[in-house]
């Protein structure tokens, strides 16, 4: 967005809707609080968008792999992975006008209101930042949405819609390792609806209740396992070459700074400058308990400064907890180490477990739980450990949508000035890609001329046909659906068969053979 237009999320929202991306859901019956849908253009950004994320993080790749699992899963799920107990936010609601809000939000809605209401009771500084009424003891508000499955409306068989994707993954680990022909180091990716009871929804599409996530568990060898094979971990001290072909030797720092690196690339390639967002790595009081490093990517939003994604480390956590709590094991059996650990001598195996222990009791471990860790890894067997990068389908639109948004001053031709509304979105995940019309409506050679490239591309990328109004509207209207090319088929076109092609950025237009166009066309969609 440029920086004079940031601000105006107002703006977006109304383009959002008169151009088709983004409606309320249910708008006719005064629609819901954090559900939103996308229409026409909206549904193709997205699929855009995931389909990026696809190509770059499973099909160009020979380490990951697919998933697609269901939205409703057994709720032992969310008891191992903690959701049960601890995804909750902090509730309170005002005893005067009663509403409700996270106690965790109230500086922001303070901060938003124009006029700041007073305390009605003297002294008080935890009050409704919308009336001044006193407000209720915070409580844990759980953001699961409970369902039941069949038709007996028992408490036996409650189940809940997923808060995250990454939990199948990880309860299918053993599956798709045994059918997918990866072993660790390798990844599960997985993109698909997930669902939070959000105490308020906020920020236009940012914070709904209904959503979208494309995640990723890559599973790593724990680092004691790669010093075993290689007799050493390399770490972010060593400079490793992130850009080029990932390494067996690497440890987890290495793993999480090249997924990282990888987030970031993807960003670029799908239309967002590094320099317009910022890369957090959260201090060591803000981690997760099992968490070793967490990055955030935080974009700019016009209402401030939010998480765009994370990267985490979660060490062996979710597979040892689905453990546990399944009674199943998740360890993975890894010949090359089996082979590495039956070249040790004994003696060299008793200094390597004690080695390990003392590692281990610096982070409050216990010595047998160490030893018996130590045991399995000379067998080959470990628990993986495990980087997510978590991204949000939704905020990545969004922020791909602010980013385009631009309202230019241009000249009407006549003297005077004019607004140019456009979308300068990537090739990539611009929802139109090409927009094709005849320069005379009624001209019967360049209708029919129009009308066969038209067809043609069609059968390769989404395109629009438009015969309606001057040109220059035809244009104004492709801009604003952020389309990145505009052909016209005009005299010259039905003499020599070239058309011109006006390019939205540059507004400049050159001429062209189909074939031209289409090796221009492929070359900026290709990953
Ligand atoms: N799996 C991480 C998240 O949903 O935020």
């Amino acid at each position: 967005m440029a920086e004079e237009n940031k601000s105006s999320l107002d703006a977006l929202s109304a383009l959002c809707k008169r151009r088709g991306f983004i409606y309320h859901s249910s708008e006719i019956y005064g629609g819901m609080p954090g559900f939103w849908d996308y229409g026409p253009l909206g549904c193709e950004l997205k699929n855009n968008v995931k389909q990026a994320w696809w190509q770059f993080t499973v099909r160009g790749r020979q380490d990951v792999a697919g998933l697609d699992a269901t939205i409703i899963m057994h709720p032992k799920i969310w008891k191992a992975s903690g959701h049960l107990d601890t995804f909750a936010d902090p509730m309170t609601m005002c005893k005067d006008c009663k509403k409700l809000m996270r106690a965790d939000q109230i500086n922001d809605i303070y901060a938003e209101q124009k006029k700041k209401p007073q305390p009605k009771a003297a002294g008080s500084d935890f009050f409704c930042p919308y009336c001044g009424g006193e407000l209720t003891e915070p409580k844990p508000f759980n953001l699961m949405f409970k369902t039941v499955v069949g038709p007996i409306d028992d408490p036996a068989n409650v189940a809940y819609m997923r808060p995250e994707t990454a939990q199948a993954i990880f309860a299918q680990f053993q599956n798709v390792t045994a059918t997918s022909r990866q072993s660790v180091p390798y990844g599960i990716a997985q993109m698909g609806k997930s669902f939070r009871n959000e105490v308020t929804p906020r920020n236009y599409t940012f914070r709904s209740r209904e959503f979208e996530q494309m995640e990723l568990e890559f599973f790593i060898r724990p680092d004691e396992a790669v010093e075993l094979l290689h007799g050493k971990v390399a770490t972010l001290a060593d400079n490793p070459d992130l850009d080029g072909p990932v390494q067996d030797d690497w440890g987890w720092e290495v793993w999480h700074k090249y997924w990282v690196e990888q987030r970031k690339k993807f960003l670029n390639a799908v239309g967002l400058p590094t320099e317009h967002f910022v890369e957090y790595w959260q201090k060591p009081d803000e981690l997760a308990h099992y968490a070793r490093a967490c990055v955030d990517i935080e974009y700019d939003f016009p209402f401030g400064r939010q998480e765009l994604e994370g990267i985490a480390a979660r060490g062996d956590f979710d597979l040892s907890q689905h453990q546990k709590w399944s009674g199943e094991s998740q360890a993975v059996f890894d010949d090359p180490l089996k082979q590495a650990c039956k070249k040790l001598s004994d003696e060299e195996k008793r200094a390597f477990v004690a080695k390990v222990q003392a590692d281990w009791a610096k982070r409050g471990k216990d010595a047998a739980a160490a030893e018996k860790f130590c045991l399995d890894l000379f067998e080959g067997k470990y628990v993986p450990h495990v980087i997510e990068p978590s991204a949000g389908v939704d905020r990545l639109m969004l922020a791909l949508l602010c980013e385009a948004y631009e309202e230019q001053k241009i000249s009407d031709g006549k003297g005077g000035d004019d607004v140019r509304t456009v979308l300068h979105f990537s090739p990539k995940v611009a929802p139109i890609k090409v927009a094709i019309f005849p320069l005379v409506k009624k001209d019967e050679a360049q209708d029919r001329m129009a009308r066969e490239i038209f067809e043609k591309l069609r059968k390769k990328v989404n395109c629009m046909w438009d015969v309606s109004g001057a040109i220059g509207r035809r244009y104004r209207r492709q801009d604003e659906a952020g389309t990145p090319w505009c052909i016209t088929v005009d005299g010259q076109s039905v003499q020599d068969g070239t058309f011109t092609v006006r390019e939205r950025d540059s507004m400049e237009q050159k001429r062209m053979t189909y074939h031209e166009f289409l090796a221009m066309m492929y070359g900026a969609l290709e990953f």
